[in-house]
């Protein structure tokens, strides 16, 4: 296939630049600078690569599963090819499915709705909403609430202990998140995995800020599931992925019913006329991929795991580890930083760092971080409210005006600032923060900021 080969000939540098580095932004204080996009964890800028391959099959775009016409043929190979590109990058055993969602959230609310009726779910009350959330919601479904561990050795005794504890019979699944959103901490995948079955339990790996960053190898880590975001994969073309275990995928009623879900439609008819129609639903991916499949995002996935796997883990591992030392090394340098972990300073992390700062409203800081310096972070509960609670010491509450540091020193704070970067994040951008954070908590913002729907933007005037 012609887009397929001209992807496959492109040759791949070492870090893969990604787009939106030229990019120029105003600051309050006066001219512009390039933007600083520090927000991986939430998004993560498109890479180039994914990009142009992108833009040279959208003229071929086509249907998928439903043409006759010559781009339907290619846009339906194109996707299913993604399909085993994606199968191939996670390790996928041979009898797996790959699944292709919207996002994180939607291929865990999949997996909660494709439960056996009775599973018992065991999750860490330290999972992002998108793997702490999903699972409740099935009236028959018990969840188990495991409190936050301290050491990756204690989730692991925490698991085995409630494992143990269940009764015997009946299907059970461990959510558990691969790195932190949070703390960027790296969680026990394999040793979880191991305690799961050693309990007949199965495992799902949220690997939402793994993925882009580590290498995911489903046997190889011997996990059940996976799921992930393309958006956060450098590849935002609104899909995701939900990869694994065929069983209870197939025998699962569809996610969505509709077209492409189902194999056959015949109509039931009773002495007086149709009454009704009976399905036959898929038993492959398919099942749960109702309606026109999204054949950009699963194309822009595939291009990003290949172009990943080009330029291989262990080097853009080695590059973010030197960018992570550096920020750690400024931080440590502002005493009134204070960097949030689960798991100790020495604990292994990916790319992602929240810190509060004594005396300091931390959506106001994240907006001087934005208004005076062109940084883009992210400041608030990260959609992990239980965890960042734990972490902070501090209850729900409203973090009043902005004007005001939330939290007076020694006090604690109620909001956290994260920064989190990867592939294609340059020196500059994280020796800008590391200075930003510095002249902020030292000389104080040099602008006026004021509420405005519950966040922090500038004012009209200088402070
Ligand atoms: N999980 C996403 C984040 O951490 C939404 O920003």
């Amino acid at each position: 296939m012609s887009v397929a080969t001209a992807a496959a000939d492109r040759s791949v540098c070492s870090p893969l630049p990604v787009l939106g580095r030229d990019v120029r932004v105003p600051l309050v204080t006066g001219g512009e600078v390039d933007y600083a996009a520090l927000d991986y964890a939430a998004s993560a800028p498109a890479l180039q690569r994914v990009w142009d391959d992108v833009a040279a099959y959208a003229p071929y775009y086509g249907s998928v599963h439903r043409g006759a016409g010559y781009l339907s043929q290619l846009s339906t190979d194109l996707f299913e090819n993604s399909r085993r590109t994606v199968a191939e990058f996670l390790g996928c055993r041979a009898d797996d499915q790959v699944v292709f969602t919207r996002s994180t959230t939607d291929s865990l609310n999949l997996l909660a709705a494709a439960l056996p009726q009775g599973t018992r779910v065991f999750v860490f009350e330290t999972e992002h909403h998108a793997s702490l959330l999903p699972w409740e919601q099935r009236a028959d479904v018990e969840v188990t609430y495991l409190n936050a561990p301290r050491t990756p050795l204690q989730a692991v005794d925490a698991l085995e202990k409630a494992l143990a504890e269940r009764e015997p019979y009946g299907p059970a699944l461990v959510c558990v998140t691969g790195a932190s959103n949070v703390t960027g901490e790296l969680w026990p995948v394999r040793e979880l995995a191991a305690a799961a079955h050693a309990h007949g339990a199965r495992i799902v790996l949220d690997a939402a800020q793994l993925v882009p960053h580590h290498p995911v190898d489903l046997a190889e880590l011997d996990a059940d599931w996976v799921a992930f975001s393309g958006h956060k994969l450098y590849a935002p073309f609104g899909s995701g992925v939900l990869a694994g275990r065929a069983d209870w995928l197939r025998e699962a009623a569809p996610y969505l019913a509709g077209g492409g879900a189902s194999r056959k439609v015949t109509r039931r008819v009773s002495g007086e006329g149709a009454c009704g129609v009976d399905v036959e639903w898929h038993t492959t991916a398919a099942r749960h991929e109702a309606g026109s499949p999204n054949v950009i995002g699963a194309y822009a996935i595939a291009s990003a795991c290949q172009a990943l796997s080009e330029a291989g883990f262990p080097a853009l591992i080695a590059r973010e580890q030197e960018l992570i030392e550096r920020v750690r090394a400024g931080l440590a340098e502002v005493p009134e930083v204070q960097v949030l972990s689960l798991f100790g300073a020495d604990a292994a992390r990916v790319g992602v760092l929240s810190f509060v700062v004594e005396g300091w409203n931390s959506s106001h800081f994240a907006a001087a971080l934005s208004a005076e310096y062109g940084i883009g972070v992210r400041d608030g509960l990260f959609c992990a409210h239980p965890l960042v609670r734990t972490l902070l010491g501090s209850e729900p509450q409203d973090p009043g005006e902005c004007g005001a540091p939330e939290a007076a020193p020694g006090e604690r704070s109620l909001n956290a600032i994260r920064v989190s970067f990867g592939v294609g994040t340059p020196d500059e951008h994280v020796d800008r923060f590391v200075r930003a954070v510095r002249e902020l908590v030292t000389d104080g913002a040099r602008w006026n900021y004021r509420t405005e729907d519950g966040r922090c933007v500038p004012a009209r005037s200088a402070g």
